[in-house]
């Protein structure tokens, strides 16, 4: 027997020590001390072999565009999303597409193969739409890319963002988006809520909000989002992104709505580093973070996955598609610091996020599509510690990117022995 590629002696999430063996697109096998031939042998001793990173969260169409035409001054939401306005107008097909495929360059390159980006559709034209179908469609050997019509002036606030939304969707993109918490009243915002929940139902697609992306302990609008899941019977089909006004919410009023979010199986998506950086702006001290409730959503069974949503656009001036990056930063806002949690920041940016977006094929069993990554660490907590370099990444059966390994080892002059950051437990 052989195999088109193996690759060999790493260590799987789980702690187990496996080769996985690689036929076309599919893993064929995966197991222990694999002998056969194989056109190609990737050595992953002493490293993690991961099922891909997965962005469940981010906007293609404004990605890298930091600085055109201004860059945000005061680095708040609001003015952010005012920037973006101003963008708008200047945006052509090309340009968001060569920005897009640039970001898809770097995601590769860290491994990151499944994203979900949200794609504005209040601009008439839907150029962005046009341009991120042809980014999918293009980048579809190495990434998965799931789109959101979002209506990010306001599916009513923005007198033609309802018509765009249907336009965008019977365009081919996959799930409804929307923006409660934006829209003029939080009447509006419920209706909003309704209708875009009765959309989905009827096309029978996924729905992801942003959902009260906002301090006000008042923005309730996850309670509509679980309350029309149950009556449409969405479930496990519907996801609230951000929810950062549950950081601000009463305990006691929290203490209902987690049952409910579970009961209706509405998973969330909080961002950690934007959550953090956006959150807050109006408080002197003390600050709140921001971040929704990770571990008590955790704790009452709701999926929760970790994404990026933004890098190098009017909202954020930093990001590089490190997954890692974002783990991290979710691991120590929500002090997840046990074994155990810190092991869970891993899968929120893998396997949570991936079943969040639905994906056919994730994951390191035989049958699964062959998409992986090898990082030079030795456990998913110390991917996260090193932020940990990606040594292969291998896309639907094909290396895609590598690195040579470095010596880690950095001698310190007068002193014996080196340094190495690696650090097993
Ligand atoms: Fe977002």
């Amino acid at each position: 027997m052989s195999f088109d590629l193996i690759v060999k002696g790493g260590t799987l999430p789980d702690g187990e020590q496996a080769d996985i063996a690689i036929s076309g697109d599919r893993i064929a096998a995966v197991e222990y001390g694999i002998a056969a031939e194989a056109g190609r042998v990737v050595d992953a001793s002493g490293c993690l072999v991961s099922p891909p990173f997965v962005d469940p969260h981010f906007h293609m169409d404004a990605t890298l565009s930091y600085g055109i035409p201004r860059i945000n001054a005061s680095g708040t939401l609001l003015e952010g999303i005012a920037l973006w306005g101003e963008l708008k107008p200047l945006l052509t097909h090309e340009a968001v597409k060569e920005r897009a495929l640039r970001y898809c360059d770097w995601a590769v390159s860290m491994g990151l193969l499944a994203i979900r980006t949200h794609v504005d559709v209040c601009d008439d034209r839907l150029l962005a739409v046009e341009a991120l179908l042809e980014v999918k469609k293009e980048i579809a050997p190495h990434i998965d890319l799931q789109l959101v019509a979002f209506p990010q002036d306001g599916y009513f606030r923005d007198p033609t963002a309802k018509e765009n939304t249907i336009r965008a969707l019977d365009m081919g993109v996959e799930v409804v988006g929307g923006i409660p918490h934006f829209e003029r009243t939080m009447e509006d915002g419920r209706r909003s809520v309704t209708e875009l929940c009765e959309i989905a139902a009827e096309r029978g697609l996924m729905v992801d909000l942003h959902c009260d992306e906002t301090d006000d302990p008042l923005s309730r609008h996850v309670e509509q989002l679980a309350c029309e899941t149950q009556r449409l019977g969405l479930h496990g089909r519907v996801n609230g992104s951000h929810l950062t006004s549950m950081h601000s919410m009463d305990n006691y009023y929290v203490s209902k709505l987690l049952p409910l979010m579970a009961e209706a199986e509405v998973s969330a998506i909080p961002n950690p580093l934007i959550n953090i950086v956006l959150q807050g702006r109006h408080d002197t001290y003390p600050k709140r973070r921001g971040m929704t409730r990770v571990p008590e959503m955790l704790k009452a069974g709701i999926r929760v996955g970790f994404g990026q949503d933004c890098v190098l656009d009017p909202w954020y001036s930093l990001g590089t598609a490190d997954m890692l990056d974002v783990a991290f930063m979710g691991l120590h806002v929500a002090q997840m610091t046990s074994p155990r949690d810190m092991r869970r920041c891993f899968d929120m940016v893998t396997k949570e996020s991936a079943a969040i977006m639905g994906l056919e094929g994730y994951g390191l069993e035989p049958g699964c599509k062959a998409s992986l990554v090898v990082l030079d660490a030795a456990s998913p907590v110390e991917a996260i510690r090193l932020r940990a370099e990606r040594l292969c990444v291998v896309a639907k059966g094909k290396v895609v990117a590598e690195r040579p390994r470095r010596d880690t080892a950095l001698s310190l002059p007068g002193r014996p022995g080196s340094v190495n950051r690696r650090h097993t437990l």
